[in-house]
């Protein structure tokens, strides 16, 4: 691959490839997927043993740092983030002036944006130090953001973060807690949503990543790097498909379960009907993930005492759509959105909070794919070329005479 890119340019030759279905941006040695075979591993490590033995933060540690922590290390690491969880009070009323309606998603992105103005010793991006603490700060305030957040929109006062927590616990408690009466915090809630967060940390060069790599290539810092890529999540074809699927199922149930005439609409492909949390760029097959959070969807829903009809239907309509050939030919699968919502809904979360969840865990992610890159000597700025298909050369017509 890199020869052909040489060779191009020798021969003036540009390759035109829409949506970069076919074309690496990067060597990268992070993220391994098999999208024909289901497989996805973290720096080796399949994603199903990380998902039951491991946790968040040694994860986090594992992407930006290539190996597992010693118990040392991650005591280290773990102790930096819970340092850092608070945010200077002018950031916290930074948060005030946002419209009570605001999406969780844009006030996410306009606070880690802010970040570089708060944290202007940590902005020079070849600073293995500064670096370090940057990741630390983002890793350690994104859920102190993301908790207010949510507060913006519902009107409740900002809760300061409990640094004797764990870093779900402190969020939990930071996003559902009241200063007026103390927030027991279950330990199932913190368990899966730890897991589910692991099961996001990173999903090699999705849209989200490569926006973070292509504003980083510019030397442009961590934060503002991180900002952009929260922006590329929010969109429904990525993480926005969370809420999107949950929007679904509400309308599927709403018009009485009527699976069949949905399916029937997919497939028609009426305009802006898809069967959201379906379908991936990469796998062709069962998304691992959504392998995994499908068997702890009902798992939790039972240990919270909740249930949702919503987890049926959704069940149901994954059957259908699975014996169905527009979708077997096409090898379409649920992807990790397809039953997380219906996770996120028992625990609480509205559901235009769900695709910050998805921020929290995609996190370490992007900071280990920008760090590689930064360290990548052979790195240059991202710079796509294009095949022009507008008029040619035209005069100047004066506007009495248009
Ligand atoms: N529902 C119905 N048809 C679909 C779906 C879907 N969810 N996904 C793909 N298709 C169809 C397309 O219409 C196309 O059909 P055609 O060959 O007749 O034209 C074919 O399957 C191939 O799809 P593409 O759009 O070319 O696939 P692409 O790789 O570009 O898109 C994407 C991938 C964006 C994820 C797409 O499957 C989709 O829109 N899914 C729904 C949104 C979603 O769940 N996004 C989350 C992605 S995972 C993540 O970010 C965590």
């Amino acid at each position: 691959g890199l020869r052909v890119g040489s060779l191009l340019k020798e021969t003036g030759h540009v390759t035109l490839d829409p949506g970069f279905t076919n074309t690496a941006s990067t060597t990268s040695a992070i993220t391994y997927i098999d999208g024909e075979a289901g497989i996805l591993r973290y720096r080796g490590y399949p994603i199903e043993e990380l998902a039951e033995k491991s946790s968040f933060l040694e994860v986090a540690y594992l992407l930006i740092y290539g190996e597992l922590p010693t118990p040392a290390a991650l005591e280290e690491f773990t102790d930096s983030v819970r340092k850092h969880t608070l945010l200077d009070e002018k950031f916290r009323a930074f948060f005030s002036a946002f419209p009570r309606r605001a999406h969780p998603m844009a006030v996410l992105s306009s606070a880690v944006s802010a970040l570089s103005t708060f944290y202007q010793d940590s902005l020079d991006p070849f600073d293995p130090e500064q670096v370090d603490q940057s990741s630390i700060r983002l890793i350690a305030k994104l859920p102190t953001i993301a908790a207010y957040a949510y507060k913006t929109s519902n009107g409740q006062p900002l809760l300061y973060p409990d640094n004797s927590l764990g870093y779900v616990e402190n969020f939990l408690r930071m996003t559902f807690g009241l200063p007026t009466q103390p927030y027991e915090i279950d330990p199932e809630i913190v368990r899966v949503l730890d897991m589910l967060f692991v099961l996001h940390a990173d999903h090699e060069q999705n849209c989200s990543t490569s926006t973070v790599r292509l504003v980083g290539s510019s030397q442009a810092n961590l934060f503002s790097s991180v900002s952009a890529g929260v922006d590329a999540l929010f969109g429904p074809l990525h993480g926005g498909a969370n809420q999107a699927v949950l929007e679904m199922l509400e309308r599927i149930h709403e018009n009485g379960d009527n699976i069949e005439s949905f399916v029937e609409r997919v497939k028609k492909k009426e305009p802006g009907v898809k069967l959201m949390g379906f379908g991936h760029r990469v796998y062709r097959n069962y998304d691992p993930r959504a392998a995994v959070v499908k068997k702890a969807t009902s798992k939790v829903l039972g240990a919270l005492g909740k249930s949702d009809p919503l987890l049926d239907l959704a069940m149901r309509l994954e059957e259908v759509a699975l014996s169905d050939d527009y979708f077997v030919e096409r090898k379409l699968y649920p992807n990790v959105d397809f039953y997380t919502g219906v996770i996120y809904k028992a625990m609480g979360f509205p559901t235009n909070a769900f695709t910050v969840l998805f921020a929290l865990g995609r996190l370490p992610g992007w900071i280990a794919q920008w760090r590689e890159m930064m360290n990548d000597s052979t790195t240059k700025i991202g710079r796509p070329r294009q095949v022009y298909v507008g008029p040619g050369e035209r005069h100047y017509v004066d506007p009495s005479a248009r």
